[in-house]
């Protein structure tokens, strides 16, 4: 019995806010934006629209192109750096609650962009313990609720959004989720963190990064991961179908797809409309495969995330979902 991907989906809000909106708060340029990150456009939540709601229409969109009930769902798991409460309630038993789900487990994991890769990682142990059938996970952000719009070396570059996926179970092998790896540096934490906010200090609960030290970082380990998990499963760049990674900067993706031999038709980029996303960039990235069209059943994927912790990780996932 294996662990697999029986659908995927995701939601984006409306508000589309383009490089020419910043230019007229802060000292920015459009060229600037779109030359160093490859970002055009983002979307941002409503005051009133949390992570939780985000992810709830992606998971509700999730759970009916698996073709089961809400009530089929065995655990929610939420990745999220940006939940609707500070330590509790999680984010999953508020989504879990609005899906109608309970008495069932739910809870989030704290593993920044690398979430959704953290995520396959613990609902396949799961499922292939036999201890459930169906676990709904979703990487869902509201970003913009901390990030300091004064800032203009961070707040250019993120975006708000939700992807859900329902895992569950095959006896096929060739459609499960091969293989995931994930891992972990914490003495690099200091590259990228939200202090929580101190009324003494007046320090703000903001995301704060070191964009070029995390840049030459990230080349560099992501290009290893997916050179380990090719070599572990005896596969080559040339037996993906679609190679996926997170989508924090255009440079990145490039440089790393690069390194390891992608073509273009391969590389999946969405990062141009969405900004960065975070947790929810992988899975809002395969929904835009799915919903072009040109994801089919049986079709081999590579993800591949980094992000802060740092954490980084990556998943051979084949789709065992309805094309
Ligand atoms: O998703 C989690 C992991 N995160 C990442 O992977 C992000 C990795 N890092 C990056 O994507 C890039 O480092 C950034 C896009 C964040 C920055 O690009 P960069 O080429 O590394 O630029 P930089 O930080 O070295 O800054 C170059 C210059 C600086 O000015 P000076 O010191 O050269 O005068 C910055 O102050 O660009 C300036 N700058 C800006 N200028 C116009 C920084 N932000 C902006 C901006 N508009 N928005």
């Amino acid at each position: 019995m294996f662990a697999s991907l029986k659908s995927i989906a995701s939601f984006v809000p409306s508000r589309c806010v383009n490089n020419f909106d910043f230019e007229k708060s802060i000292d920015t340029t459009h060229e600037w934006i779109v030359e160093r990150t490859g970002i055009y456009t983002r979307h941002f939540a409503e005051d009133k629209q949390f992570t939780s709601d985000l992810a709830v229409e992606a998971g509700k969109k999730a759970i009916d192109r698996a073709g089961i009930k809400n009530s089929d769902i065995d655990m929610v798991i939420v990745a999220t750096l940006s939940p609707d409460f500070l330590g509790m309630p999680s984010t999953a038993c508020v989504v879990a609650s609005k899906l109608g789900i309970t008495d069932k487990p739910a809870f989030d994991i704290s593993a920044a962009c690398t979430g959704f890769i953290y995520l396959l990682s613990i609902a396949k142990s799961f499922i292939e313990s036999g201890a459930c059938k169906n676990i709904l996970i979703i990487g869902s952000e509201k970003i913009s609720s901390i990030l300091d719009f004064n800032d203009r070396s961070t707040c250019v570059l993120f975006g708000d959004g939700a992807g859900a996926a329902v895992i569950g179970v095959t006896k096929d092998k060739e459609k499960s989720i091969l293989d995931v790896h994930v891992s972990s540096n914490g003495d690099y934490a200091n590259l990228l963190y939200t202090p929580i906010a101190d009324s003494k200090s007046a320090v703000k609960q903001c995301l704060n990064m070191r964009g070029n030290e995390i840049f030459k970082i990230a080349v560099k380990t992501l290009t290893n991961d997916v050179e380990m998990i090719l070599n572990k499963n005896n596969l080559s760049s040339k037996d993906i179908l679609f190679f996926i990674p997170h989508q924090a900067n255009l440079r990145i993706i490039s440089a790393v797809a690069e390194r390891l031999s992608f073509q273009k038709e391969q590389i999946v980029l969405t990062v141009q409309k969405y900004g960065n996303t975070s947790a929810a960039s992988i899975p809002m990235a395969m929904n835009d495969v799915y919903e072009s069209g040109k994801l089919k059943n049986g079709d081999l994927m590579l993800l591949d995330a980094f992000g802060g912790g740092l954490t980084w990780g990556s998943a051979l996932v084949a789709f065992d979902g309805i094309s």
